[in-house]
């Protein structure tokens, strides 16, 4: 029985780590510990899990609770810190996608791991979504030949978008903005997809939507003058696990979980479109935007036999498809359609497959699904050339980023 601890409690951790592992895993997983400097979150989840000890500092729970394995589910400007401690330590990790969020903080970690010999897999939970296994089996299966080019858009909608404007992702020095917290999970799927190494970056990004675009500002919900006509307003009180987790646990670190999405502070892109070079020549477009009417994305691939098209809603009129379709064209004019059953659960069902993946030993993985530092590393690096692209005006070569450490 393999043993789990867990550094940053909040959400993440709480549904698709800690009640996972007692509640479904508890044959093969045992979770013996949490920590996160916000003691209120970690002892909640402690008190969900049955009474799992919860540590007053990282290296009493490495020491103490004895883990094989670090969950590192914290703001992403910490990943590092603890991935690293845990290595160090002599524990594998599991990170929460991004890896980190820029490259000097990257080479830390792949150092790291070189250095003491353990491993850190990234969840990209995304990998696991049925629709886009099928869309990878069918390129390895050469069903468009060689991909010379992918057009690849992500929209967020008013809802999920916004959320990440409330909180501690807002700012880039704990983010590095959606350009890495989210988009790391596309860059991962279609370098993945792809089977190929990004190489150079140009991007653009600004702010259109949230920010200070507008006069009726509070600093957050709970004691906004204008929360009654805003469609923003976040009541912390409605739910019960943003009261407990968040609420209540407000005045050990000022965490407020609905600050006001028109605030001053936001100092990330909402609107955001670039360009990647693979090593093979490929071409990447690619835009994510976090104000859309409704969510999903869309992705059309060109190779050298054919055309690939892809297009998921998940929010709007068209959520409730029950199938998502792949589009096959040949060149001389053929057309099949392959479509994929939705799955139920977290993440379009990708959550509990990737689950199935880290916890059931021995799992089979053909497509090689798991991902591990390199890919963490590539697809958040994207992100991160893509910042510096955006600051300097100039394009980001991978390389230059990553330096010796990716050969
Ligand atoms: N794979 C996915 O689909 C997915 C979905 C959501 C979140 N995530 C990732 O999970 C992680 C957690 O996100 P979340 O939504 O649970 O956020 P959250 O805000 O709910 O939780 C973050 C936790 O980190 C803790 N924390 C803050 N500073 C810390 C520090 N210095 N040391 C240790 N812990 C610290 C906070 O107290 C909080 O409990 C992030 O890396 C995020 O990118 C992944």
């Amino acid at each position: 029985m393999k043993r789990y601890a867990i550094a940053g409690t909040g959400a993440r951790a709480r549904y698709m780590f800690a009640l996972p592992i007692v509640q479904t895993w508890k044959d093969t997983a045992c979770l013996t510990g949490l920590y996160d400097p916000n003691r209120t979150r970690a002892q909640r989840l402690s008190e969900e899990c049955g009474g799992i000890p919860v540590f007053t500092s990282f290296d009493a729970m490495l020491a103490e609770s004895r883990p094989d394995t670090v969950i590192v589910a914290t703001i992403d400007s910490m990943h590092h810190d603890y991935i690293i401690r845990a290595m160090q330590a002599g524990c594998d990790v599991i990170s929460e996608k991004p890896l980190t969020i820029d490259a000097d903080k990257c080479r830390a970690i792949l150092k790291a791991e070189r250095d003491t010999g353990r491993q850190v897999i990234v969840t990209f939970n995304a990998r696991y979504n049925p629709y886009v296994t099928r869309i990878k089996e069918l390129l390895v299966s050469g069903a468009i030949g060689r991909v010379t080019h992918v057009h690849f858009e992500w929209s967020l909608d008013l809802s999920h978008g916004a959320d990440y404007y409330r909180r501690w992702h807002r700012r880039l020095e704990h983010s590095g903005g959606l350009l890495v917290h989210k988009s790391t999970h596309h860059f991962d799927v279609i370098n993945w997809w792809l089977d190929q190494e990004p190489e150079e970056v140009y991007a653009y990004g600004d702010r259109h939507f949230y920010g200070p675009t507008r006069q009726q500002t509070g600093i957050r919900c709970t004691t906004c003058a204008y929360s009654e006509d805003c469609e923003f307003y976040l009541d912390l009180e409605r739910d019960p696990i943003l009261r407990a987790y968040y609420k209540e646990g407000e005045s050990e670190d000022g965490y407020m979980r609905d600050a006001c999405v028109f605030s001053e502070e936001i100092d990330i892109y909402d609107t955001m479109s670039l360009n990647v070079k693979y090593k093979n020549r490929t071409t990447l477009n690619y835009s994510l935007l976090s104000y859309s009417p409704f969510e999903g994305w869309r992705a059309t691939l060109h190779g050298t036999k054919g055309r690939l098209q892809a297009e998921v809603f998940t929010s709007g009129s068209r959520a409730d498809d029950p199938y998502n379709t792949v589009t096959l064209y040949d060149h001389a004019g053929g057309v099949v359609m392959h479509p994929v059953k939705k799955r139920s659960g977290g993440h379009g069902g990708s959550d509990s497959l990737l689950q199935r993946m880290l916890f059931q030993s021995g799992s089979d993985d053909p497509l090689g699904q798991q991902a591990g530092s390199r890919a963490g590393a590539l697809s958040l690096c994207v992100g991160a050339a893509a910042n510096i692209s955006i600051a300097e005006r100039r394009p980001v070569s991978l390389g230059e980023l990553l330096q010796e450490e990716m050969g």
